[in-house]
């Protein structure tokens, strides 16, 4: 879906914090009008899907003017700005039909959460962003550069929704070294928010990142990991889902509560293994304890990453012993991988003509295209790890490396 938007008068403030905010909800064109009236001309011979203008000394006239506007475009949101937050001018534009109003110039993040909440009117509160968790029971196979180029194609695909990419990785997360990002807040400070997360919070909790991905990067506070149990990363999770498309979390190795949290609210987990027979056998216990966690198979999607024709174990063998179709193969690209890596870009970006760029493009497309698992898209029942892991593997804490 492509959206038009008209800015009046700078009513938005600065021209690139509003085309940085707008092209992260699918807006592809942006009109301006060098004043209200020329706005209000604009809207009665155009559609815009939102409409930002000042209300500071608009007349009576003007406000009638608008007024019919906003009746004869009822899918049309429009932001009213003004200097100060005077209530009676507030009141005035919102009997006027005016949906938000905003202090000029708006933060970013302001802008952002207007547009956001805007955005989705008349959408259902069930309606239930996708989540998909990139897990592997080892190290080093790939799961942090697939969940980061993952999330970046979902952004380019889906222009009408945004993407969130969540770090699970508790203790030395990579997700701020692939995206270089230098957050002012982690994973921590929304937990450390319990219930309290409203849209327009978590809007200023998380990074926005060029291409429609908002990052949620962990700290470096290992001892954290206490905080991050089953009920409070449910709860983050359920949050994420009901304010983006899709959500892409990068699961830490180790199966943790919060691992484990992510992957049973999964409609699909990427498990990443390689042609090599440690990376094999460490993804044939993962899909062993999938299994003894009930999940459908559909929900599994074994994504063999580094792929080359000359491989010594052929995909064949790779499915026999895994007993279990290979859903997607990623080819070897090191040069890029570690180029993107070093400029903290996804490859998409690096080079977008790339074998690997479009196998990730693809990727994603099939991962929430038709036959989408909707097996683990039930809310998160919060403060069931414990007993979970215990039947798992006998212990109370998630202590156990499934490599
Ligand atoms: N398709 C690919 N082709 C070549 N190299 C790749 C590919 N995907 C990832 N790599 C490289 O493999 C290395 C490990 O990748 P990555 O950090 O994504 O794995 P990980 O499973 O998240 O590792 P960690 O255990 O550190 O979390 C990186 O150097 C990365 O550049
Ligand atoms: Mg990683």
């Amino acid at each position: 879906m492509q959206r038009r938007a008209l800015i009046a008068d700078s009513a938005a403030g600065s021209p690139e914090m509003v085309a940085g905010v707008l092209t992260r909800f699918g807006f592809v064109r942006t009109a301006s009008a060098t004043d209200r009236d020329d706005a209000i001309a604009q809207m009665r011979d155009g559609h815009f899907d939102l409409v930002v203008i000042p209300v500071s000394g608009i007349t009576s006239s003007q406000l009638l003017a608008l007024e019919k506007e906003i009746r004869r475009n009822p899918n049309t949101a429009v932001i009213a700005t003004a200097p100060v937050s005077d209530p009676d001018i507030i009141v005035r534009s919102m009997r006027a039909g005016v949906h938000e109003f905003l202090v000029y110039p708006p933060k970013p993040e302001e802008m952002a959460g207007s547009v956001e909440r805007l955005m989705r009117r008349g959408r259902t509160e069930t309606e239930r962003g996708e989540l998909i968790a990139v897990y592997s029971g080892k190290g080093g196979l790939g799961s942090t550069s697939i969940a980061v180029n993952v999330a970046q194609a979902f952004g380019a695909q889906r222009t009408d929704s945004r993407v969130a990419l969540l770090d699970l990785v508790v203790a030395g997360g990579d997700v701020r070294v692939f995206l270089n990002l230098k957050p002012s807040y982690d994973l921590s400070h929304l937990v450390a928010k319990g219930n309290q997360v409203d849209a327009e919070l978590l809007n200023s909790l998380l990074t926005p990142c060029p291409g429609g991905v908002w990052a949620l990067p962990t700290g470096d506070h290992p001892e954290d990991e206490e905080l991050f149990d089953t009920a409070a990363v449910g709860s983050i999770l359920n949050l994420l889902r009901a304010h983006f498309g899709v959500t892409v979390v990068d699961c830490d190795h180790h199966l943790s509560e919060a691992t484990l949290a992510a992957l049973d609210a999964a409609d699909r987990i990427v498990l990443v293994t390689q042609l090599s027979v440690p990376a094999l056998r460490s993804t044939q216990r993962s899909l062993a304890v999938c299994r003894r966690l009930g999940y459908d198979d559909a929900k599994l999607c074994i994504v063999v990453n580094r792929y080359q024709s000359g491989d010594v174990l052929p995909v064949s063998d790779a499915e026999d012993l895994l007993r279990c179709p290979i859903y997607w193969k990623l080819p070897n690209d090191y040069r890029l991988s570690a180029a993107s890596l070093t400029r903290g870009v996804p490859v998409s970006i690096e080079d977008a003509a790339s074998k690997l760029a479009r196998s990730y493009s693809d990727l994603a497309r099939k991962l929430t295209g038709s036959g989408s698992s909707k097996s683990g898209s039930s809310p998160v029942k919060d403060g069931s790890g414990g007993s979970r892991l215990r039947r798992l593997f006998g212990t109370d804490k998630g202590v156990s490396h499934v490599a």
